[in-house]
């Protein structure tokens, strides 16, 4: 089946990193949104195992899943009761066994959609296996999906339990795509067609977030930590390169910033620079879980300069990328914003963004309006924005549904997928 309008009822599975995630998806809006954090379990050990995440997401996806449907089940009923206009019937379903439950929805649900990459491959192993799974035991197309395509399009997706749209977003729109494994420049012409303009040459901005913490030894992942202490810091104190400041193109680098962030400790600390760096715990079956980083240091820096290197280390991190934003909005005519993935998280990057786009508005033709996901559930992994990209790409284009039996059973993973690549 290609080109099928009729999707409109989605059950959506990301398992691309270290969140087991399902929802229920109805057109661009969320009927229910599961994600089951492994992030406690990878914490030990300094980082995501991939291992340990292909065997947690292998022994929780049923349960997610369950649990996404009898979530749609309360959230329909809840629409009901606040007069919200819908169709879906999920308020209808009664039963107990879970086999029950699962025929009960997919009466409802028009497609299974996956992402089938970016990510660690044994990871995105688990999900496209019971998407396969299911789309073949119920019969439905399945429509893969890039994750950084749902991480793209998240700020379109809108809530099931709310009367209000979200404001229209205009295209072509300049996609910032800033998560642990990727940081990307992407200029969107329509849902389906995307150019990568911009993306960093070594690490993501999420991973120097992590590593910078690792550094200070805050645990993982860094993110949160090193945004909650940068607000105590003074981002004056130290001096961090911003790197590729006056190259001519869009392409960033973090892995300079973050030598500088180790040198810079072990400097204060009185240690010598040419030390083994610091690592991950490795992990393989049957071995005993480690302490917690955070827990096996007593550092020799005090508290006021860790504050100091977290705030420095932000605001370099930050202006590293807005640098790269402001001249995107000179060369190309943007006309939206879309910021999207994990480090939307952070609030000082959300408002250097606004500033610097609010600061080319005021001498632009035409203003630019900036959108990030409605709540903050949709910047972190989550399958919810793979349903809603499913749903956009799929009334928009017609690629990546597969529906014949002999099409799913070929479908597999894709690693190492990039967003401007077709399937
Ligand atoms: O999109 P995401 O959940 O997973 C990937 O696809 O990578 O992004 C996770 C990344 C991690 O590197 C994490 O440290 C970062 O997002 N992150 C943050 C914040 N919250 C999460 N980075 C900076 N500030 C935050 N508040
Ligand atoms: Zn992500």
């Amino acid at each position: 089946m290609k080109n099928d309008r009729e999707i409109k009822t989605i059950l959506a599975i990301d398992t691309s990193c270290d969140d087991t995630s399902v929802a229920v998806t109805y057109e661009n809006k969320i009927v229910s949104n599961v994600i089951s954090s492994q992030v406690e379990m990878h914490r030990k050990w300094g980082g995501t195992v991939p291992g340990l995440a292909k065997r947690e997401h292998a022994e929780r996806i049923d349960q997610v899943i369950q649990e996404a449907i009898k979530q749609a089940i309360k959230n329909v009923k809840r629409a009901k009761k606040s007069e919200i206009k819908t169709n879906l019937k999920f308020d209808q379903i009664k039963e107990n066994t879970e086999k029950e439950l699962l025929r009960k929805a997919f009466e409802q649900i028009d497609a299974v959609a996956v992402t089938n990459g970016p990510g660690l491959s044994v990871a995105l192993g688990v999900g496209v296996a019971k998407a396969k799974e299911l789309a073949l035991s119920f019969q439905k197309p399945l429509i893969t999906v890039d994750h950084m395509e749902g991480h793209l399009l998240s700020s379109f997706a809108e809530s099931y339990l709310s009367k209000k749209s979200n404001a229209e977003i205009k295209l072509p729109a300049l996609g910032i795509l800033v998560s642990g494994g990727h940081t990307e420049l992407i200029k969107m012409n329509e849902i389906g067609d995307y150019e990568i303009i911009g993306e960093t040459l070594d690490d993501a901005i999420g991973e120097a977030f992590d590593k910078t913490a690792r550094i200070l030894g805050l645990g993982y992942p860094g993110g949160p930590t090193v945004e909650e202490f940068a607000k105590k810091g003074n981002p004056n104190r130290f001096d961090l390169p911003i790197a590729m400041k006056n190259s001519k193109g869009l392409n960033v680098s973090y892995s300079g910033i973050k030598t500088a962030v180790l040198y810079l400790a072990r400097d204060l600390r009185g240690e010598d620079r040419v030390q083994e760096k610091p690592k991950k715990e490795s992990w393989e079956p049957g071995k005993a879980e480690p302490k917690r980083v955070e827990d096996t240091k007593e550092d020799k820096l005090d508290k006021q300069t860790i504050f100091d290197i977290c705030a420095s280390f932000q605001n370099a991190a930050i202006l590293t990328l807005t640098n790269k934003i402001k001249k995107a909005v000179k060369v190309y005519e943007f006309k939206s914003v879309l910021i999207g993935g994990g480090v939307t998280n952070n609030t000082i990057l959300r408002r250097e963004i606004y500033k610097t786009i609010a600061a080319y508005n005021k001498k632009a033709r035409e203003r630019i309006t900036v959108h990030y996901p409605y709540t903050e559930s949709l910047f972190q992994d989550n399958a919810a924005m793979i349903g809603v990209a499913a749903y956009l790409s799929n009334t928009a284009l017609d690629q990546n549904i597969y529906s014949r039996n002999t099409d799913i059973s070929n479908i597999d993973r894709q690693p190492g997928k990039r967003i401007d690549e077709t399937s």
